[in-house]
């Protein structure tokens, strides 16, 4: 490190956090470089040209990424992603994202470094306690979302093992339902595909009776979170980085969602697993519970739903 500017990996970083992380780090003036194989990313060559002129970018699978840099910090983002993405990598996610974590850890064993593992909310899929310190709780459903799920949570059990047998320092991330521009209406996300169905005109297609709770939260409030986890003193720790304010349904948010673009677009009701094959499965409630963030970092998220679908629109 020089002058406080820091050499920072950031695997997956072509997709949507990432490349929000990209430019706030860019902006605080780090040396990055990207890994990203583009199987989740809408990047296209224009763009990925342009990130050149500001930092390395190497379009390859992370778990053959080699590199004679040294790096300061790793941000490790790069994982099958989305209800809908990640159904095409069925029977091989949880292998992928543990494969993909355990890479992760070597690099940053390697060099030092420290390695910012990002797991995820889904991790809590059957858990009504949704605390970092509480139990997993396991599920008998079966399906793409379960696997997902595991295999973050087998990747959070791999990096933490690496730190308790070869000193890896880490801190782990649960991120609840991340929304921002930028984001892949084809992985699933629910926000970027209401958005294009008012663009569109087409009907806002509500996944069953559209009661499911989640609790949104703008990819700025974040970034602060995660960042500021990363540049703190903490070592070991995991913690769950969401919203809790902007708790809603998923049929309130497609109202929403209508009246701030002012489509005149309908509602349909369907039944996912019609449309996308057994594999697919609704996520539990995910009620961001981010106490120990808001005490041990001051976490305090400031984007407010209906802001943050406007900054989205705008
Ligand atoms: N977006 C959310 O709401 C959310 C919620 C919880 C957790 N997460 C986690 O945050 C991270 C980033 O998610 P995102 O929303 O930006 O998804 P994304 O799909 O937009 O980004 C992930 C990126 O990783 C890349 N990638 C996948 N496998 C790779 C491989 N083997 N080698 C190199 N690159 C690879 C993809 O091409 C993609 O660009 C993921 O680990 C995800 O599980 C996201």
């Amino acid at each position: 490190m020089k002058n406080g500017k820091k050499k920072i990996l950031i695997s997956g970083g072509l997709g949507f956090v990432g490349k929000h992380l990209t430019c706030y780090l860019l902006e605080q003036g780090h040396e990055l470089t990207l890994v990203d194989n583009l199987s989740g990313s809408d990047c296209d060559t224009n763009r990925i040209e342009a990130l050149r002129q500001k930092c390395r970018v190497f379009v390859m699978n992370f778990l053959d990424f080699k590199s004679t840099e040294t790096f300061d910090e790793v941000y490790h983002l790069a994982s099958p992603v989305g209800a809908i993405g990640i159904l095409k990598s069925s029977g091989r996610i949880s292998k992928e994202i543990v494969d993909l974590a355990v890479k992760a850890s070597e690099i940053a064993l390697e060099n030092n470094a420290k390695l910012m593992y990002i797991s995820s909310s889904e991790v809590y899929y059957a858990s009504e306690v949704q605390e970092e310190e509480s139990n997993i709780l396991l599920t008998i459903h079966q399906g793409a979302r379960i696997e997902y799920a595991m295999g973050k949570y087998a990747g959070e059990i791999s990096v933490r093992n690496f730190g308790l047998h070869q000193g890896l320092k880490y801190n782990i991330c649960r991120p609840f339902n991340l929304i921002g521009k930028d984001q892949s209406s084809k992985l699933g996300f629910v926000v970027p595909r209401f958005i294009e169905s008012c663009r569109q005109n087409t009907s806002l297609e509500v996944f069953h009776d559209g009661q499911q709770v989640r609790s949104f939260c703008h990819i700025d409030d974040f970034l602060e979170g995660l960042v500021s986890l990363q540049n703190s003193e903490l070592v070991g720790e995991t913690i769950n980085l969401g919203n809790i304010k902007n708790k809603t349904t998923i049929l309130e948010l497609a109202y929403l969602i209508i009246e701030l673009t002012g489509s005149t677009a309908a509602i349909s009701f369907v039944n996912p697993s019609l449309k996308y094959g057994k594999l697919y499965m609704e996520g539990g409630e995910k009620i961001a519970n981010t106490k120990k963030a808001n005490s041990l970092l001051g976490y305090e998220p400031k984007i407010e739903l209906r802001e943050a679908i406007q900054k989205i629109i705008s």
